[in-house]
């Protein structure tokens, strides 16, 4: 080939090769093997799981949130806003006692808010490892008499499969560099992945969310799909993997706020350039979910709404 046409170097054809591989265009016999081979792992779940993971990978462009608050009033002057609870007005009511609401735990329920702007002083370390711990860490093991042990931890999990893993963004960690680590989860270790984290990354891989740029740290959770497909062939099994995410994470944004640190959650996320900095296939191990923490701004006794949309005047909790 090089020889028909000489105004061609063999580096300027590898590059060219490089581009089409990264648009998309052409696929290395060796990718594809690999490839085929990681999308034979869903074959039990295939199509239904498989079809809704794969074609809902990656969220839209996000709209600030002024320009989707006012697209949202338009909406629900054609299609007014669905009740936000239910009643059944004919039944007869039974009226409960008040609720218990003082003490640590139902202060801390309370508390619990989604935040979007944070004070830029650091998280200390013992506070960051407490919040890995209490919420991802394995806190003991139970054997599975010949077929291997598996984790218990703070959260339920379905089929005790665990398949959360976590990975942590630190950003501004008293006492850890930035990087990106792996929390090895029964070891309570941070496993360094790469050193070096800015809030821009952190801002790209939470799909252009810049209110979260200011977060001391950010968690990243994938799901390892072996380990619940290994036990339920029945695509339906999935799900549990989605609300297995959601107990650990709220279980994150409860224990960030008793160590009076700022929670949020997301999964506004950029899947496929979170994957590629994790260096994982996005088919056998893939993210599903992220929270993130930072000091609450000073003085402030309620999560704000970030002030580059509305102004400090505007405060408005809810996205
Ligand atoms: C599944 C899920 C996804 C969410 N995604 C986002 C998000 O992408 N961006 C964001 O700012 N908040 C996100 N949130 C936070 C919600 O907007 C927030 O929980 C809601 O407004 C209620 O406020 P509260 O958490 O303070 O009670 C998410 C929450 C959940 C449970």
């Amino acid at each position: 080939m090089l020889r028909q046409f000489p105004q061609y170097t063999s580096a300027s054809l590898g590059h060219a090769l490089a581009g089409l591989i990264r648009a998309g265009l052409l696929e290395r016999s060796r990718d594809q093997d690999a490839r085929t081979e990681a999308f034979h792992t869903w074959r039990q779940w295939h199509p239904v799981a498989s079809f809704f993971h794969f074609s809902t990978k990656d969220s839209h462009t996000p709209a600030d949130p002024e320009d989707s608050v006012r697209a949202l009033r338009k909406r629900s002057r054609t299609t007014p806003m669905p009740p936000p609870e239910k009643r059944y007005p004919k039944a007869r009511q039974i009226s409960l006692p008040a609720p218990k609401a003082q003490g640590e735990f139902p202060q801390v329920l309370l508390a619990r808010r989604t935040w979007r702007q944070f004070s830029r002083s650091p998280v200390e370390i013992g506070r960051l490892a407490s919040l890995l711990s209490l919420s991802f860490g394995v806190q003991s093991w139970v054997d599975l008499w010949g077929m291997g042990r598996v984790a218990l931890k703070t959260s339920a999990s379905g089929g005790a499969r665990h398949p959360i893993e976590a990975y942590l963004l630190a950003l501004r960690v008293e006492g850890l560099p930035r990087g990106l680590y792996h929390y090895a989860a029964g070891a309570h270790r941070l496993e360094l992945l790469r050193r070096g984290a800015t809030g821009a990354e952190a801002i790209q891989h939470l799909n252009g969310q810049w209110w979260f740029g200011d977060a001391a740290a950010v968690v990243l959770m994938t799901a390892v799909f072996a380990r619940t497909q290994w036990k339920y062939p029945a695509p339906r099994a999935y799900r549990a993997i989605l609300i297995d995410a959601g107990h650990l994470c709220q279980t994150f944004c409860l224990v960030a706020t008793w160590l009076g640190l700022a929670p949020f959650c997301t999964m506004a996320l950029a899947d496929s350039c979170i994957e590629a900095a994790l260096g994982i296939d996005g088919v056998r191990e893939s993210v599903v979910y992220a929270a993130g923490v930072g000091t609450p701004p000073h003085g402030s006794k309620w999560a704000p709404w970030p002030t580059r949309a509305y102004g400090t005047h505007r405060p408005n909790p809810v996205w």
